[in-house]
């Protein structure tokens, strides 16, 4: 190819790459495509760096990156003295312009599963503003005060913050079993919580720890449409259950085989508002254990009361620890926080800690490390 073409090519696709960017990147991306499609055959010779400078206008030092940044990811040779061109080593037969190739439909380049999610997607485009249910007003938030202790807490004696977190900061589960033991009355330790980044983490780690695809799960009807999709997306088949102003009033008799799962909203079901009956808890308890089931138990927005008599969790009223509770701070502190709380049976604590570590890999010490001091008082 002669350097005239060539001078033209990259001029064209400089025009088309150069929005926002600098030059450099500009030029490495505007040479690189025409590598990638095609147009630049391997073993092409490219102009010398100070030709295309002074044709194009740039500094030379410009050009020599750019060559150089190519040579180094493999787009482009030099060997010795010979002209710098386009690698022999490129499989030519994947050199072909994408844009020339018909792209899949969305939807069909993903998995059934993915094709599942898309189909279902409820607020993905609309999580937040003025009456959206569920989200606070963060107006009010003292954002000095939690400046003041993220701060504090990412100084350099305070490294240990910077690790993976062991399924979440000591001191945070401490103060956590203290609150819930004196405001849901639950008997829980430290071992038994796990931080984890929001409620649908915690969703999908209770669905991928104990149940397999194609298990049932009772599903308060109208419910959490963000538990629904993720217990969804695990595969698993959602019995929808209706919910009068008791909470969820399951079926006496089943039309099918027995739930692996219960997910409800005792303390204030979601969107209903509804407390859950002492008859209607100690019901669901023992169908639970009639059925060797698992409850989620979500208790979003625990600690504002809308009732003078709200009833102790669910959990704190199993006595065969068949409940997984699910916290959130997303309401008390801001959603943007990404910290909820699992509490689950003695007996699952250690296979949950795995899990967790796992599947997820969780850090975020410092900001724990700061709600832990926002807790004790730090305002
Ligand atoms: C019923 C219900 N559960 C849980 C949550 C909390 O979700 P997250 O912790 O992911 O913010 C919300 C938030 O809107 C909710 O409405």
């Amino acid at each position: 190819m002669g350097h005239a073409r060539y001078l033209e090519l990259i001029r064209q696709r400089f025009g088309s790459e150069s929005s926002g960017r600098n030059v450099r990147t500009t030029l490495y991306l505007a040479i690189r495509h025409l590598i990638l499609d095609g147009s630049l055959l391997p073993g092409t010779a490219l102009p010398p760096t100070r030709t295309l400078a002074d044709a194009l206008g740039f500094s030379r030092s410009t050009l020599v990156r750019v060559y150089a940044q190519l040579v180094r990811e493999g787009y482009l040779q030099s060997r010795g003295g010979a002209a710098t061109s386009v690698s022999e080593a490129l499989p030519t037969a994947m050199l072909a312009s994408p844009d020339k190739s018909p792209r899949p439909a969305p939807t069909a380049a993903l998995s059934q599963r993915g094709q599942e999610i898309a189909r279902h997607a409820t607020s993905s485009r609309i999580q937040g503003g003025a009456f959206v249910p569920g989200v606070p007003d963060v107006g009010l938030f003292p954002f000095p005060t939690w400046r003041r202790l993220l701060s504090k807490n990412v100084r350099f004696e305070q490294r240990h913050l910077a690790r993976y977190s062991q399924g979440g900061y000591g001191p945070l589960k401490v103060a956590l079993a203290e609150y819930l033991r004196v405001s849901r009355m639950m008997v829980c330790s430290p071992q038994q919580i796990l931080i984890l980044n929001g409620s649908h983490q915690a969703i999908d780690l209770c669905a991928r720890m104990l149940c397999d695809p194609g298990d049932r799960v009772w599903m308060e009807e109208p419910g959490y449409w963000g538990a629904r999709n993720v217990l969804r997306a695990n595969g698993l088949q959602l019995v929808p259950v209706a919910v009068d102003d008791e909470g969820i009033a399951p079926p006496e008799t089943l039309d099918g085989p027995p739930p692996r799962l219960m997910f409800v909203s005792p303390s204030s079901q979601y969107p209903t508002g509804a407390v859950m009956s002492l008859a209607r808890r100690l019901s669901l308890l023992e169908q639970a254990e009639l059925h060797g089931a698992w409850i989620i138990e979500d208790d979003y927005d625990n600690e504002i009361r809308y009732h003078p008599h709200t009833l102790g969790s669910l959990f704190g009223q199993s006595r065969t620890q068949r409940v997984l509770y699910l916290g959130t701070f997303s309401k008390v502190m801001f959603p943007g926080l990404r910290l909820a709380y699992l509490v689950v049976p003695e007996h699952l604590a250690e296979a949950f800690s795995i899990g967790n570590a796992e599947l997820y890999r969780e850090g975020r010490m410092i900001e724990q490390a700061a709600l832990a001091e926002f807790i004790e008082g730090g305002i």
